[in-house]
């Protein structure tokens, strides 16, 4: 994710995410949940522009406003309807880095979505990091890497991951990043159901009590190191098997298509299939970009939501 200057516009791309791997190691006192986690970036992107004023009415040009094109891509997911400029993180983001600069926020922002929401693919976080970025460098702000990944962490569990670029164990809230390098380029096929999944309901859902437990913790480390021994080993389908994530089966509670999707997606002949964050998309790992699309163009007609074919991309 770097900010690139076009004419007197900065844009950037905010990629999405699925998690290869989630467990949950006990609840805090602050009531979130302590987490283990593998994250990949892949190529299904929004798309985040700023420029010095609105051609739309440019006498706005002294104040900080956004506009939201949801997109319809070609075989891409529906557009989002209900997205309120207002209430979005990229105007809580760039407010934020301005309070911290100590600056007026100021120019116009455009955000091309395609990542859908409430879908597991942290859209959200990652249109946040990339306003993080795009303003530090669009308006000369100066803040550092460590001033941007504080701020990145009041915003969300999941934006600090996208101040990165690659491969990630997340921990913490989601907020400690442990990048990591060597990892196989991965073919996935993507499944987002026509409902979405709330993050607190789904937590909530889990009804995890326990305290962080040491014992969880070693075996989830244990566990952990498996996968990515398997994945460096280019050993895919062994990888799969060390593939999971605690949050499947509250989603499934909440909406049982999750458990038909994923049988689905096995019996088209995925090596692995788990729900990525707190859903509702599922994911296939896929031995080819071949299969990922044969896979994904044989799923479109079964009416099971939006289907891609996608890869893992840094
Ligand atoms: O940090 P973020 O705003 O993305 O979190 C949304 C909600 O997800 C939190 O309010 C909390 O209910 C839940 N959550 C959690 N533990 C985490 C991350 C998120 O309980 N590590």
């Amino acid at each position: 994710m770097v900010p690139r200057k076009v004419g007197t516009a900065w844009e950037v791309v905010a990629p999405a995410k699925l998690n290869l791997y989630l467990e949950v190691l006990g609840k805090r006192t602050d009531g979130f949940h302590e987490l283990e986690t593998l994250l990949v970036p892949v190529r299904i992107y929004d798309q985040l522009t700023w420029s010095p004023s609105n051609s739309l009415s440019p006498s706005l040009s002294t104040e900080c406003s956004l506009s939201i094109e949801s997109c319809h891509p070609r075989g891409g997911f529906r557009p989002q309807v209900s997205i309120d400029p207002h209430d979005n993180l990229v105007t809580r983001a760039a407010k934020l880095l301005a309070a911290k600069a100590g600056l007026k926020p100021h120019g116009h922002f455009h955000l091309v979505k395609r990542i859908p929401q409430e879908a597991g693919l942290g859209g959200g976080s990652s249109d946040a990091a990339a306003t993080l970025l795009l303003a530090n460098e669009a308006w000369h702000a100066g803040l550092s890497h460590a001033e941007l990944a504080h701020l990145a962490a009041e915003l969300g569990s999941d934006v600090p991951y996208f101040l990165n670029q690659g491969p990630a164990i997340c921990r913490g809230r989601g907020e400690r990043i442990e990048p990591l390098g060597g990892l196989p380029h991965l073919h996935f096929v993507v499944v987002k159901p026509d409902f979405g999944l709330s993050t607190p309901r789904v937590f909530a859902e889990l009804g995890e009590r326990g305290a962080l437990s040491s014992e969880r913790a070693e075996k989830s480390a244990s566990c952990l190191s498996q996968l990515i021994a398997a994945l460096n080993r280019g050993a895919i389908a062994r990888a799969c098997q060390w593939m999971t994530n605690r949050l499947e089966t509250a989603a499934a509670r909440l909406a049982p298509e999750i458990s038909q999707i994923k049988t689905t997606l096995a019996q088209a002949g995925c090596w692995g299939q788990l729900m990525t964050g707190s859903g509702s998309t599922l994911v296939g790992v896929a031995r080819s970009a071949n299969q990922a699309r044969r896979i994904a163009r044989q799923l479109s007609a079964q009416k099971l939501g939006t289907v891609l074919a996608t890869s893992s991309g840094w």
